[in-house]
């Protein structure tokens, strides 16, 4: 995910993409570069905000009405002035900016390499730029027919604007899968990933769909398919304010970010899950395999939603490896002295990248000689930095506080690893690979089964909004789920909310149960549903309120319950990926019925750097 501005027409394109790029920021903010046609074609990209482009102060920012221009959120090759875009091909004739992920870089840059071309970055997009340019050359056609046939063989997402010497008026885009808004002026035209950056000079816009090409200048616009047929462009009129598209017509970034795991999730399984040729490719495991095969002992530090989704890896990597497993709060684990050393595997799960408490843990565990794996979203950051391999999460720019996408990406990722290392220690079966397999592609359609449901969780938000205490209880992989209800409501609607096992409430906390505390159980069917079941009695039995996640057709809790929030039936395995999501709508819509800021709640901070 980034933010990509164009602009092609009669002002000065320079401060229109600088502009435009701000705005953009929430979509990625590692680095960020810009690209102005004078003469010949000019760029300028820095490592950092976008606010390092104000730098440039070349005649050509003010001179030049052709550019383009990128803010990055890195997903191959760390943030750096050479990794951001946009990118030149090796004859420097085309320049490019790309936003999405080519899965198939690694081959093409093969046979870019052995046809002698090199590379500057170490980004997919500067293969992509020379793969094309490579067509061009080799097809002797125009750059059009050339992106074409290129983007007929690549294997990912992405939107990309192109520009090439000698043709001083036109901009070449193309998009499948990351999206690209043209903006219709007089004279004038304006692309960008949303239309946050076009809104204040026109509300006509296009959006580009899925395999289609726009050949634009400023006086024109032309729109056909990869099949070279053309489209009839259609020309809509904007009708959201500046502050609803920067949240994609959602309210909040929280809800956004809850509604863009779908895609987030497909995202984070895109190259690495082939239900075709049913493999798992997890280049960072696959490359250490011995470690964690031969692994006596697999530890593992976070913090917060990180540290849950750590809780839930130990189920996981217990029941598909047998291997041991212990999740440490990285605060913790980093004063007590621990006892970890050479032979030991630390994976450290971290949303940021960045926080104090899991660096230092990693630090520590480091030098006594653990192997150190990281499971990081954001690219580059010091925690990935610090491992010795990892895989991220590829969640993309997570803006609300509270921790939603990136949670199910990293559980995600954790099964990935699970899956894979218990087929290479012959833990579970092929049968059990395959159908684990199955299992996971079908989660983005799953979650969002449940996200259609939204409305309905709304509704049960109404009946708890002035609770004063929660409950959240579960059993196995859904115990951590409870854990993660109880942080989400803790954090964006600041009640007071503890999570449990379910068995546990008999050793204590059912002392707190009366007509006036809320108890949601996570309670999907699975091996302990009817353990679960029986705790939903003692609630019953005692007038609390029962709040469910249940799954499909369970009719059975759902006669029980106070009010019920429905899931698609999953393997236990992967049930978290799915219970969590009604915990993370109805903590959503409390805060928001509660009238609090849920995108910043006081008192927390989207990354923790401070001890
Ligand atoms: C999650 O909702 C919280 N905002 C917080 O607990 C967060 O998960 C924790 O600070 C860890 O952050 P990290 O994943 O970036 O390391
Ligand atoms: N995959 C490209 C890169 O890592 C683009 C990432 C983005 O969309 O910002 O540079």
């Amino acid at each position: 995910m980034c933010g990509i501005v164009a602009y092609i027409g009669k002002q000065a394109a320079y401060p229109v993409i600088l502009k435009g790029l701000k705005r953009l920021e929430y979509r990625g903010y590692d680095s960020s570069g810009i690209a102005l046609f004078g003469e010949t074609v000019n760029t300028f990209k820095k490592k950092g905000r976008v606010a390092e482009l104000e730098a440039w102060d070349e005649e050509i920012i003010s001179t030049a009405t052709v550019g383009i221009g990128h803010t990055r959120w890195a997903t191959h090759g760390e943030p750096s002035d050479a990794n951001a875009h946009p990118h030149t091909s090796n004859s420097g004739r085309l320049t490019l900016v790309h936003n999405g992920i080519i899965e198939n870089y690694g081959s093409l840059k093969q046979e870019l390499v052995q046809k002698g071309y090199t590379f500057k970055s170490e980004t997919d997009t500067e293969v992509l730029v020379n793969f094309i340019e490579d067509i061009q050359i080799n097809n002797n056609s125009s750059l059009e027919e050339a992106m074409r046939i290129a983007l007929k063989r690549v294997v990912g997402a992405y939107v990309i604007i192109v520009m090439e010497e000698g043709f001083p008026n036109r901009l070449i885009a193309a998009r499948k899968g990351s999206p690209l808004v043209i903006g219709v002026g007089e004279g004038e035209h304006f692309l960008a990933s949303d239309a946050s950056p076009i809104i204040e000079y026109t509300k006509k816009v296009i959006y580009v769909n899925d395999y289609e090409l726009a050949i634009i200048s400023p006086d024109e616009i032309i729109l056909k398919n990869l099949g070279n047929e053309p489209i009839t462009p259609y020309i809509q009129q904007l009708d959201m304010e500046l502050a609803q598209i920067e949240k994609g017509g959602f309210d909040h970034f929280m809800l956004k970010e809850i509604f863009d795991q779908p895609g987030s999730l497909t995202d984070c399984l895109r190259g690495r899950l082939d239900m075709e040729n049913l493999t798992l490719t997890l280049a960072g495991v696959e490359e250490h395999m011995s470690v964690f095969s031969q692994a006596k002992r697999i530890i593992i530090v976070a913090c917060g939603t990180s540290w849950h989704a750590g809780l839930v890896a130990e189920y996981m990597i217990e029941t598909l490896c047998r291997i041991p497993v212990e999740v440490e709060y990285a605060s913790e684990f980093r004063y007590r002295n621990p006892v970890v050393g050479e032979g030991d595997v630390l994976i450290a799960i971290s949303q940021s990248g960045e926080t104090a408490d899991t660096l230092v843990a990693i630090e520590k565990a480091k030098e006594a000689g653990a192997f150190i794996f990281g499971v990081v979203n954001a690219v580059g950051s010091s925690i990935a930095r610090l491992s010795h391999s990892g895989a991220y999460t590829h969640a993309g720019p997570e803006i609300g506080v509270a921790s939603t996408k990136a949670f199910t990406a990293q559980l995600t990722v954790l099964a990935m690893m699970a899956i894979k290392i218990g087929r290479e220690k012959k833990t579970i079966t092929e049968a059990e690979y395959n159908r684990y397999l199955a299992e996971l592609a079908l989660i983005p359609e799953k979650v969002k089964a449940v996200l259609e449901t939204h409305e309905s969780i709304k509704e049960v938000a109404k009946h708890y909004a002035d609770a004063r205490d929660f409950l959240f209880l579960g059993r196995g992989y859904n115990f951590p789920v409870a854990l993660e209800g109880a942080l989400k409501l803790k954090e964006i609607s600041y009640i007071h909310a503890e999570g449990y096992p379910a068995a546990e409430m008999k050793h204590g906390p059912i002392a707190l149960v009366d007509e006036n505390l809320p108890v949601l159980f996570i309670a999907t069917k699975d091996a302990y549903y009817e353990k679960i079941v029986s705790n939903i009695q003692e609630i019953k039995a005692r007038k609390g309120m029962v709040i469910a996640v249940i799954s499909e057709g369970d009719t059975q809790i759902r006669g029980m319950a106070d009010h019920v929030m429905v899931v698609p039936e999953v393997d236990e395995l992967l049930a978290p990926l799915i219970s969590v999501i009604p915990t993370q709508i109805l903590s959503y819509y409390i805060g928001v019925l509660r009238g609090l800021d849920v995108d910043k709640p006081r008192n927390l901070a989207k990354s923790v750097t401070v001890e």
